[in-house]
């Protein structure tokens, strides 16, 4: 069967794309974000996943308001990155797991989970750069992809303790595939940030802090907060944070973090960085 490695979570910022296109990492800027990241390498080198399973949102790329489904699984064999007006490279196409993808859409829909099956899918920042961060090599990503994307785009949106059951749905079906796979289960999104109307910009440290710190020990923490107290609590694009319950939800037994960074702000959002298996 294959094995579930760990959770990565970390924000993903439109800006990091072209702050690596302009080898700015070692700026002042720059720096206390992306010094977050060599740990996370060598994590990733000691423990070699074969395949990456995803969690983000997409910002409109691929749903826009007209169809948006509350969650979407990948089942194609590569997905493409296009340009969605940030001024960042397009990357190259991200190879899929056309396998393991429909592997979890039957499993998740045995569980009840009402997914959206998408066999062809494009790809955002939200899911190209953060994979560029934790795999910082020239050309395609190394490891194959399966993407699924939470609806934090419009209302109603699925509260963060049905994002956190998905996950522990998704872990659950990965280790019932058959296949030596190491699978590394990624969260993207978070933490505290609202880019527009009357509090753009907005930050909130400690609960941001807070979060970090239940989220290995205690994930259930969190998902008692409702969307609308999430919004409050984080701002209106915070609540992506849930993509972080939902890869934590991935890992079963004993839960510990393993690495952790956080920095604000990069652009609008207090970026966060955790490594947990
Ligand atoms: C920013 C943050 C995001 O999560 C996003 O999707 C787009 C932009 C920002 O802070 O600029
Ligand atoms: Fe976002």
């Amino acid at each position: 069967m294959a094995i579930v490695t760990g959770a990565v979570t970390t924000s993903h910022i439109p800006s990091i794309g072209s702050a690596i296109m302009k080898n700015r990492q070692d700026e002042p800027y720059w720096k206390p974000f992306f010094d977050g990241f060599p740990p996370v390498h060598d994590w990733l080198r000691e423990t070699k996943p074969d395949v990456a399973v995803v969690f983000y949102n997409d910002h409109g790329l691929n749903f826009f308001l007209d169809k948006m489904p509350t969650f979407a699984v990948g089942a194609a064999p590569e997905y493409r990155n296009a340009d969605e007006g940030w001024g960042i490279p397009t990357l190259p196409p991200f190879r899929g797991d056309v396998d393991l993808s429909w592997h979890l859409i039957e499993s998740l829909v045995e569980r009840n989970f009402d997914i959206t099956t998408c066999q062809e899918m494009l790809v955002d920042h939200a899911f190209t750069l953060p994979l560029k961060l934790l795999w910082p090599t020239e050309g395609p990503c190394p490891v194959r992809t399966v993407p699924i994307c939470i609806n934090t785009v419009q209302h109603p949106m699925p509260s963060a303790r049905r994002c956190y059951d998905l996950g522990r749905a998704v872990g659950d079906a990965i280790r019932s595939w058959e296949s030596g796979a190491r699978v590394v289960v990624i969260g993207t999104g978070g933490l505290s940030h609202q880019l527009d109307g009357a509090r753009a910009g907005f930050i909130n440290k400690d609960f941001d802090r807070r979060f970090m710190e239940s989220l290995a020990a205690d994930p259930e923490w969190a998902t008692h907060y409702s969307i609308p107290e999430l919004v409050e609590l984080t701002g209106t694009q915070g609540v992506e944070l849930v993509m972080w319950l939902a890869a934590r939800g991935a890992l079963a037994g004993n839960v510990n973090r393993i690495h952790s960074n956080y920095h604000i702000p990069i652009s609008n959002t207090a970026s966060g960085l955790m490594v947990m298996a």
